[in-house]
């Protein structure tokens, strides 16, 4: 019957002679760097701290949509939780897991043990007194953050940077043991927290990477609870780019646990100029391009997301201009769009160029040439994962587009940038968004596929 009306109706519109689509109209939904991290099952975070929690145009971006994710810059560090021996204080890590819970950001907790930023009674125990410190710290603040952070840092830079341990008052009262010691007890208290080990200086191949990587391989052939190592990645573009980072990345994978970006930022010798935010958005969309290609790289999380709040300007003189926004809270087009890209979005406003594409489209197809007055449309599947991919339509020839195809193997358009959608079906027609109506213009989307993913012709007119 239904069947009947459709095929009715359709003859009657052929019949005046106008053809057209019955089509359900889907708004694009915003892009944000948390919305195409999520697309490839990632997470995209910012760390905070407690003083800017007051700043209501910096609390606006870090809960507004942009991020997933938030990991606490100093509010669950030792000398704040525990302060003195056995007075555990945790209204500032609650301050900042209260603001996480109410914005949708999920909360790694950072850090259980680490020799700075540790009160003084720690340094100044017996040896004989320091594991029962260290256990009783680990048990006293995993458990109260039970089922609030996702994720711990349970140790935090145990590598001098040539590879030997770091002397601290753990190691030196129990040797490199402390480390195994600090991730039972972590497991004890908390079974559900993914336990990391975080270091700087290990994004990269060397030393101290390699140090990194046979202790963690020691940590698991020993049966010791360790889920994940953490790169924290403050890089500086006069130092160059860290060599091998997405081998590197995998090779720790390989040993079968998690990856991470934990304190992304890419500082520079101030003042800024156009040069050196060039080479820093080469350096973001790089270290985003390594984590994306490592399938258990499972998030990144840059080191605050406004050079306002920055931890640079105070630790390296001189130093600063490190992130994404301004400390005017502005977004910087070429580190911001270097991100967006190297998590295969499109870059949607018609802002500064990115230096550096993303990685090569795994397959594509183009529309006829164009004839004068018409355009051409190529069609890239540019990530694909179990269920899901991102495609991307770039777009030459005349202003005012449409750019159609049929779909043959029922795949579903979730989420689309950049242009109007409509899915009728598997027939599927885009428009530009106002502000890409003139080529070379690029629009992308998030679809469902199953068994086939067909590259589709694309028309363009
Ligand atoms: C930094 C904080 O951002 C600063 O506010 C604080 O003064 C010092 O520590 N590696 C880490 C982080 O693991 O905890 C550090 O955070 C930056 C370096």
């Amino acid at each position: 019957m239904r069947r009947k009306i459709i095929a009715g109706a359709a003859t009657l519109l052929a019949a005046v002679g106008t053809f057209t689509f019955v089509v359900t109209r889907a708004e694009a939904a915003t892009q944000t760097l948390q919305s195409l991290a999520a697309a490839g099952g990632r997470y995209f975070g910012s760390a905070t701290d407690n003083p800017e929690l007051t700043d209501t145009a910096y609390t606006a971006i870090l809960g507004g949509g942009e991020f997933g994710q938030t990991t606490p810059g100093n509010a669950m560090k030792w000398d704040t939780i525990e302060p003195t021996q056995g007075t555990f204080n945790y209204t500032k890590g609650d301050a900042v897991v209260t603001f996480a819970q109410a914005h949708n950001l999920k909360v790694r907790g950072h850090t259980l043990v680490w020799h700075n930023q540790l009160p003084g009674w720690v340094s100044a125990l017996p040896a004989a007194q320091l594991q029962a410190a260290l256990e009783n710290h680990i048990t006293q603040e995993a458990t109260h953050y039970k089922g609030k952070v996702f994720a711990w840092d349970v140790v935090n830079e145990p590598f001098n940077d040539d590879g030997t341990f770091r002397t601290s008052p753990f190691y030196n009262a129990m040797g490199s043991d402390y480390i195994a010691d600090a991730f039972r007890t972590a497991r004890a208290a908390d079974p559900d927290a993914k336990l990391y080990i975080n270091d700087y200086n290990t994004d990269g191949q060397g030393a101290k990477a390699d140090a990194m990587y046979n202790l963690v391989k020691s940590l698991k052939a020993a049966g010791v609870p360790i889920d994940g190592v953490g790169f924290q990645a403050h890089l500086a573009i006069q130092y160059g780019f860290p060599t091998n980072m997405q081998a590197n990345l995998q090779r720790f994978a390989d040993l079968g646990v998690d990856v991470a970006i934990t304190e992304l930022d890419v500082r520079m010798v101030l003042p800024r100029d156009s040069a050196k935010d060039a080479t820093q958005a080469t350096y973001y969309n790089n270290v985003v391009k390594a984590c994306v290609a490592v399938t258990r790289c499972v998030g990144i999380t840059i080191w605050d997301y406004t050079d306002k709040y920055s931890w640079v300007p105070s630790t390296f003189s001189g130093q600063g201009a490190a992130l994404p926004w301004d400390e005017n809270l502005v977004k910087k087009p070429t580190a911001y769009d270097a991100i967006v890209t190297g998590l295969g979005g499109t870059v949607q406003s018609p802002s500064a160029s990115v230096t550096s594409a993303g990685p090569s489209p795994s397959k594509s197809a183009s529309s006829s040439p164009p004839a004068a007055g018409a355009c051409t449309a190529t069609y890239k599947i540019v990530g694909s994962w179990p269920g899901g991919f991102q495609g991307e339509v770039s777009v030459t020839g005349k202003a005012g587009w449409t750019v159609r195809w049929t779909f043959a193997n029922g795949q579903t358009i979730s989420q689309l940038w950049g242009g109007t959608l409509s899915q009728s079906g598997s027939a599927v027609t885009v428009t530009p968004a106002s502000w890409n109506n003139t080529p070379p213009a690029t629009f992308g989307f998030l679809a469902s596929w199953n068994g086939t993913n067909a590259l589709p012709t694309v028309a363009c007119s």
